[in-house]
């Protein structure tokens, strides 16, 4: 049995957006479809509520730390006043090169987007 989830209709995933499906964030960076896990590895925000920057990475909605969405790492560290603790954003950034984001897999159907 396949862990397939219905994420929407193609045409609602624009260039840019993000939503959640199930444990998942998927969206759409630069015309490439992708999903991460959702959590947020510095305090667990909802990723699925982030936004795509210019660079086509997932911005987290709190602290905006980014996410290469292709690797599932950590590029830039929590920004505001967790910009200014010293080591804090090299820290996540390495840890998610041992633990990145859990990429899901993608995939058109009928006019349908799934992630499993
Ligand atoms: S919870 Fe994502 S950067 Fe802080």
């Amino acid at each position: 049995m396949s862990d397939e989830i219905e994420v929407g209709s193609v045409s609602e995933l624009k260039v840019g957006t993000v939503t959640g499906a199930g444990p998942y964030a998927v969206g759409n960076s630069q015309g490439d479809l992708f999903a991460v896990s959702r959590r947020c590895r510095h305090l667990r925000a909802d990723l699925a509520n982030g936004s795509i920057d210019e660079d086509g990475c997932l911005m987290c909605p709190w602290h905006h730390a980014k996410y290469d969405v292709t690797t599932g790492r950590m590029v830039r560290g929590p920004q505001g006043i967790f910009a200014r603790i010293p080591f804090l954003g090299t820290t996540f950034k390495l840890l998610t090169t041992v633990l990145p984001l859990r990429r899901g897999k993608v995939t058109k159907r009928n006019k349908k987007i799934y992630v499993e």
